[in-house]
């Protein structure tokens, strides 16, 4: 049992699956695994434990932000077993080079959040993916089929803002699209020495303001599901 997440030790996999969103780490879990058993509920923040193609994966919700990540990837990396988090998430594109639906495989994330120099005296504002997770999403989708694009990606501490521009530090280090948790995942599994990837499917088009409704949310996310769950049991 961590602060934030109450499963017992043993109960959270060595790979684990992040979601933004708790229900759609539930449907993550009862779509797809077998056998998956709740293992925390703290805070409505649910993590559940299945098998995948006979592998022991847990799917939990990471929230949105840096702090909410923040805490709960450090929890799991150094009071559970855990040491690969894919986080499976949404973002914006910046222009129309990206289209709805897109997946991203995140090369680096840059950011103007302070998380990273006073967490763990990192100084850069941009952090690579960790270990070798990102190579093995390149593959799986290379694998199956499943068109996948690398690039840079802007995780912000801000949705709503007042200036449409595309941020500074997006433009600077040639991020494609925004979205909220991936520098922080990063940070903490650098300083930890563990493996961190983020997998992103295009869920708005920020010029545009096209976006994927509602209703289609749930469908458009399943290749980055089925991707996410096949590099976890590479
Ligand atoms: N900003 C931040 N995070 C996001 C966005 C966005 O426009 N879209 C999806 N996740």
């Amino acid at each position: 049992m961590s602060i934030h997440i109450s499963a017992k030790p043993g109960d959270i996999a060595k790979t684990v699956l992040l979601a933004g969103d708790p229900l759609r780490a539930k449907y993550i879990a009862e779509k797809y695994l077998s056998d998956a058993v709740l293992v925390s509920q703290t805070r409505n923040a649910y993590y559940y434990t299945g098998s995948y193609a006979g592998k022991t994966i847990t799917v939990g919700a990471s929230g949105m932000g840096c702090p909410s990540i923040g805490i709960y990837s450090y929890e799991l990396f150094t009071e559970y077993e855990a040491d690969t988090i894919i986080r499976i998430g949404t973002c914006g594109a910046y222009s129309t080079e990206l289209k709805l639906l897109d997946l991203i495989n995140t090369d680096q994330a840059a950011s103007e959040s302070t998380f990273a120099k006073y967490a763990w005296g990192i100084e850069e504002h941009i952090l690579p993916h960790q270990g070798k997770t990102f190579d093995t999403i390149n593959d799986t989708a290379a694998m199956l089929n499943i068109p996948l694009r690398q690039c840079n990606i802007h995780s912000s501490d801000i949705f709503y803002r007042k200036d449409p521009e595309k941020p500074a530090i997006a433009a600077a280090t040639n991020c494609l699209a925004v979205e909220m948790e991936a520098f922080a995942l990063f940070a903490n599994a650098k300083h930890l020495n563990k493996n961190a990837a983020t997998i992103l499917t295009v869920s708005d088009i920020i010029p545009t303001h096209e976006k994927i409704s509602a209703d289609d949310r749930e469908r458009a996310l399943l290749p980055m599901m089925q991707l996410a769950l096949e590099a976890a049991v590479k």
